[in-house]
Parts: C-alpha cells; structure tokens; sequence
C-alpha cells in the first residue's frame, strides 16, 4: 500500500515536471495596449537549480525558493506596446552568475501595458502590496528583511521605494535603473523612491531630460555622461523607437555590464557633470581613504561609507563608451587648457605659438588630481580619452581648437 501510494506520487512529480511548461514573461499586443490592461501580477522564480526554466510562484507555492539566501525581485517599467523588456533574459542570468540567490521576476505587464502612462503609473502602489504580501510571507519562513533586494527599472523604481516604504526602510537594498520622472518629479519623498526606502539605495540616472527623474533619489546616485544624453543612441526622431527608449535603457545595459567581470566602471563623486568634466573630482577625496565607487550590483561594497555622510547621498560621475561593454578602464579625462586671450592675439596659422599655450596633464590612474584650470573663464577641457575595456584609445576633442593636433600627438602624450 505504501509501495503503490509512493509510487502514484512519483508518477505525479514526474507528470508535473514534464506537463507543465516554463511559465514566461506575459505577452501582450499592441491592441491590448490600446483598450488597456486590467492589473495582474505574477511571480517567476530564478534560481541555479532553474536557471532558464522559470517556476510560477506566490505565497503559498514558493518552488525552488531558499529563504536562507539573497532574494533580488526585478521590476520593470511602463510597457507601451505590450512586449516583454528585451533585457530580462540577461538579467537573470547575470544576477545567477554572480551570486547563488533567488530572482523572482516580477511580471505585472498586465497593468504596465498601456498606451496611457498615467494608467501604469496610477498602479505602481497595488503592485507594491502584492509584493508586500508576498514578502510577508517569505520573512514568516527564514527570509530575513536583509536579504531582500529590490532591482526597478523606471516606474519599477518607484514600487520598490513604496515596498521599502512599507517596511520602514529596513528592505536591505534598493536599485533604481532610471526611475520614472513624469508624474514623479518634483513629488514628495512618499509618493516616490526615497533614500530612507531601504538599508542602502542606488540609483542610475540616464535621461534626466526625458523619461528618468533629475534629483538624487538614493545613497549614491550614479549620472552617465552627466545623465543626460547617452553616446551611441540616436540623436533625432530618426532614430525610431530608439529615440524614445535608448537613453532610459542604457542604465539597463549599464547595470549588466557590471556583472560581467571583466568590466568595471568606476564613478567619481563630484558636485555636477560641469565639474567633473572639468577634472575636478578624478579622486575620491583628500587623503584617499576611499577608492572610488563602483557603479551596478557591487555598488553595495561602499554602503556604510555612503550611509556615514551627512547627508547620506552622494551623487557619482562618469563617461562610457558609446556600446557594450562600455566601460572605461582608466579615466576618461585629459584636460588641457588655453587662454582665450592669447588665442586671439596668435591663432592666425602660426602653430608653434598655439601649440605653447596648450598644456597637457598627463594620467596617472587615480592619482591624477585633475586640471589646471584657470579662473577667469578662457580655459576648458579640450579633449577626453576614453580607453574600453580593450584597451582601444578613442580620442573626443571637445571644441574645435585641438584639431590641429594629431592622433599621434595624444598617442605620445599619454603612453
Ligand atoms: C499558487 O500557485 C499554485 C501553483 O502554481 C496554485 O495551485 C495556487 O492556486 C496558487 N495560489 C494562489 C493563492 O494564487
Ligand atoms: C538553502 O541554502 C543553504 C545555504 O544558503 C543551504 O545550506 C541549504 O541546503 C539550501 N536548502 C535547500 C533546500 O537547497
Ligand atoms: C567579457 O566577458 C564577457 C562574458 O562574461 C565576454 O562575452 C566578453 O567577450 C568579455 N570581453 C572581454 C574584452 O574580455
Ligand atoms: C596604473 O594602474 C596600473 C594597474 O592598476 C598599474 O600597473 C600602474 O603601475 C599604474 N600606474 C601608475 C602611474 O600608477
Ligand atoms: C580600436 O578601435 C578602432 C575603431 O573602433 C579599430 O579600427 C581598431 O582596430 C581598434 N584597435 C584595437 C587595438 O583594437
């Protein structure tokens, strides 16, 4: 009797395992973007023992989850067409390479997808307590609060804030990839990812100017190419959907770019972008008792530096590479400057004035302790050096000036 009761559960376990399919990432149409979607929120566990195959879980059923270890939830953003994110896939492979924890997908495109933004965005704080409920449940187990790791992506930021909220800050970390500025700006710290949301946030910001918030929301938040306008995205509505998406994508692909190993990109806490670019934060601090931040999922190694300041946010500068991998290996700055003054007086073709009122400093990794500029407004960074992560050189020039310099020139200077 046992024998054959044991048996039947063997042949169900076998029968569920091949009867059911992976669960994946709803897909909508383009139509149900336009009538709209009512909110629905379903839950896809991650882990090395599934690590392609997803398991729809939820707080009764909770699959191959182990509380004993890290949780990282992924948030998306508003869908306006009704398509799953491109960059999910990527995502939870990446977070599996790197550490042995559980990622749960949280798919709510039913509710995202819409035409309307307003319609996703009035649905971020249902979503926050459907994640909520579920928490709950996992810290009625094992799971502890410090496990839990929230990744939104643009309004998916904002429902992380609102989780955290709930839990009075004690969620253990918070990234922001973007968060959603219209609607968001300007709102106060409830109704919007806060830096009190969690145990430590971070934020990317790569479209201040559009799609993403402005302001610092986190303990350190992190400007690519000053957060503005991303390299390698297009310029013009020519570009397509591209044109809409590109800049506020990229701290996506930014992010992942840190969970391959072999590129790191490190930022520099600096006041703004202006002085930045102007060389005037390409150390971390006098004396150097830091090094310098880390930008994506090891951010978190300089929490309690960061939670120590008053007050605890910092806001972090750095430039990329137009593609993947984009990171930098070295600093991206070579200033020089030149007086505008004597510019005028000499530039008619005679080089070898111009040439002497160039000065160039040269890199010394993170020691260099940045530009010589002079006060009275006549000198700017004429030229950035950005090395990947092949060690290939290119070479920006920053105003019209250097042109006259050669590529063999800089090569010389920064050997
Ligand atoms: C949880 O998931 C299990 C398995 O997928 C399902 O049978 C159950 O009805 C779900 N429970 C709730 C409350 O949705
Ligand atoms: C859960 O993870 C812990 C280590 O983090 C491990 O010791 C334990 O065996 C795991 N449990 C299961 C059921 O895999
Ligand atoms: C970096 O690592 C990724 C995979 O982790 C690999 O595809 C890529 O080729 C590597 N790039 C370099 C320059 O080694
Ligand atoms: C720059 O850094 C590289 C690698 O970290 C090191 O080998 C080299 O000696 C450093 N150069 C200077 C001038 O500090
Ligand atoms: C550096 O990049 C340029 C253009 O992208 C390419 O033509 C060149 O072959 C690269 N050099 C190396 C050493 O990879």
């Amino acid at each position: 009797m046992l024998r054959l009761s044991f048996l039947i559960s063997l042949m169900c376990l076998v029968r569920s395992d091949t009867d059911e399919e992976c669960p994946s990432f709803t897909k909508l149409s383009f139509h149900s973007a336009v009538v709209g979607t009512g909110l629905n929120v379903k839950l896809m566990l991650y882990t090395r023992r599934n690590p392609t195959c997803a398991q729809a879980i939820n707080s009764t059923a909770l699959g191959n989850l182990n509380m004993t270890k890290k949780t990282t939830f992924i948030v998306h953003g508003f869908r306006p067409t009704g398509s799953p994110p491109v960059w999910i896939g990527d995502l939870v492979e990446g977070l599996l390479s790197v550490e042995d924890m559980n990622v749960v997908v949280v798919d709510w495109n039913r509710g995202a997808t819409t035409v309307i933004y307003n319609h996703a965005s009035s649905k971020t704080r249902k979503v926050a307590i459907v994640l909520k409920e579920f928490i709950d449940q996992m810290l009625a187990g094992e799971a502890s609060l410090d496990d839990i790791y929230m990744i939104g992506v643009s309004l998916g930021a904002h429902i992380a804030g609102f989780v955290g909220k709930m839990y009075n800050g004690q969620l253990g970390r918070i990234t922001g990839l973007d968060p959603a500025g219209p609607l968001f700006n300007g709102k106060p710290p409830e109704d919007r990812l806060d830096p009190g949301d969690a145990q430590f946030i971070d934020v990317i910001h790569s479209d201040i100017d559009a799609l993403g918030y402005k302001e610092p929301l986190g303990n350190i938040d992190f400007y690519p190419n000053g957060g503005l306008d991303q390299p390698g995205c297009p310029q013009t509505i020519f570009g397509g959907m591209q044109y809409f998406k590109c800049d506020h994508q990229r701290s996506v692909y930014l992010y992942l770019s840190s969970l391959r190993e072999n590129c790191t990109i490190t930022a520099y806490p600096c006041d703004s972008y202006r002085d930045y670019r102007n060389g005037k934060c390409v150390s971390c601090g006098t004396p150097q008792t830091q090094s310098c931040p880390i930008l994506g999922y090891y951010a978190d190694n300089w929490k309690d530096y960061l939670r120590e300041k008053d007050p605890p946010t910092t806001k972090a500068f750095f430039d990329t590479a137009e593609e993947k991998p984009f990171c930098s290996e070295c600093i991206s700055l070579l200033c020089g400057y030149y007086n505008l003054e004597q510019e005028h007086k000499k530039r008619i073709h005679n080089n070898q004035i111009e040439r002497q009122s160039w000065k160039y400093h040269r890199i010394q990794n993170q020691s260099f302790t940045g530009c010589d500029f002079r006060k009275d407004g006549g000198q700017r960074p004429h030229l950035e050096i950005l090395r990947n992560s092949r060690g290939n050189c290119s070479y920006t020039r920053r105003n019209t000036h250097p042109a006259k310099l050669s590529p063999q020139h800089f090569r010389n200077t920064t050997k």
